[in-house]
């Protein structure tokens, strides 16, 4: 079965590694690409989606969206943990394509309405193109045929704070309103994630694999794996943004549970995400009134990583 799916991404190094798999994998009908700041501005994510579509040989729609919170005040980007550039500050070839005219939040409205029953959103940066979009057309919610988002941690805690993941910490009344719209969705967080290194060894096939894509790929990540040794002490990367197409593709690596989803939006835990398995009792509803989405709690880290360097080798 082949999947057509909108990319909304933020890229960032570990967001060009999915792109490529979301380029090449023959299971994926690439739609279109949305942007977003986050790891980068959002110019730069554009111009970031546009060159990897480039690199590929792959006429992709590419639609600029947020480039900022809905509510909070933005934070800069980690150019220590992606480069200012977004790619690990490698020299870049010269980008010959123009995005869309339409927005982020457009692009994904047309697109699921143009084919309804039939997209897949995945997600994997700050959630305010699809905040947008539900916003511009509520329908959309009976209308895709489903949303991955790579954020949010169950029981794993925090990368940008003790208890949020970054995507969800960039924009948590996005995240808040998105995760619980009542579209069937699926979240990919640091449970699954942090179960996954792509090492020296995985990169070098997908080098090997993917020619002038490859090269960027290969150099935008030993810009990322400096990162993850100096400050987490692994050899590799996690390759966050990919177990979003993985647990599309492959969903017999990872464990769900079903329950609702919260998101924090304010104070020390601002953008913690909040699960409370279906079925079970607390000292107050609030936590269970939310729409049933679906989380994953674990992943065969290993096989998810071959599979990564399967798919792009
Ligand atoms: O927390 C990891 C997420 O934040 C990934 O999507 C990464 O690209 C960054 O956006
Ligand atoms: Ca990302």
């Amino acid at each position: 079965m082949t999947h057509p799916i909108i990319f909304d991404t933020d890229p960032g190094v570990d967001d060009a590694q999915a792109i490529a798999i979301a380029l090449r994998h023959p299971k994926l009908e690439l739609l279109g690409m949305t942007t977003t700041y986050g790891n980068v501005d959002v110019e730069v994510a554009t111009h970031n989606a546009l060159l990897l579509a480039q690199l590929a040989g792959r006429e992709i729609p590419v639609a600029q969206g947020a480039a900022a919170p809905l509510v909070k005040r933005r934070h800069a980007p980690p150019a220590h943990i992606h480069g200012a550039n977004g790619l690990g500050d490698i020299p870049l070839p010269a980008v010959n394509r123009q995005a869309e005219s339409r927005s982020a939040a457009q692009f994904i409205v047309d697109t699921v309405n143009e084919r309804p029953a039939e997209v897949t959103l995945v997600a994997v940066g700050p959630l305010g193109n699809l905040a947008a979009a539900l916003q511009l057309d509520p329908t959309i919610i009976d209308k895709v045929k489903g949303v991955v988002i790579m954020g949010g941690s169950i029981h794993e805690g925090g990368n940008v704070t003790p208890v949020a993941e970054a995507n969800m910490f960039n924009d948590p009344d996005a995240a808040a309103r998105v995760l619980t719209a009542g579209w069937p969705l699926t979240l990919v967080g640091l449970d699954a994630t942090h179960r996954c290194v792509l090492r020296p060894s995985h990169m070098a096939r997908i080098e090997a694999g993917q020619g002038e894509l490859g090269r960027l790929l290969a150099g935008s990540y030993a810009f990322y794996r400096d990162f993850y040794h100096e400050f987490l002490g692994i050899d590799g990367c996690c390759p966050h943004d990919s177990c979003a197409l993985a647990w599309l593709l492959q969903p017999e690596l990872f464990t769900t549970a079903r329950g609702h989803l919260s998101v924090v939006t304010d104070g020390a835990a601002e953008g913690q995400t909040l699960f409370a398995p279906e079925g079970r009792g607390f000292i107050e509803e609030r936590w269970s009134t939310t729409p049933l989405v679906d989380v994953c709690l674990e992943a065969d880290g290993q096989a998810i990583s071959d599979w990564i360097a399967d798919v792009l080798a």
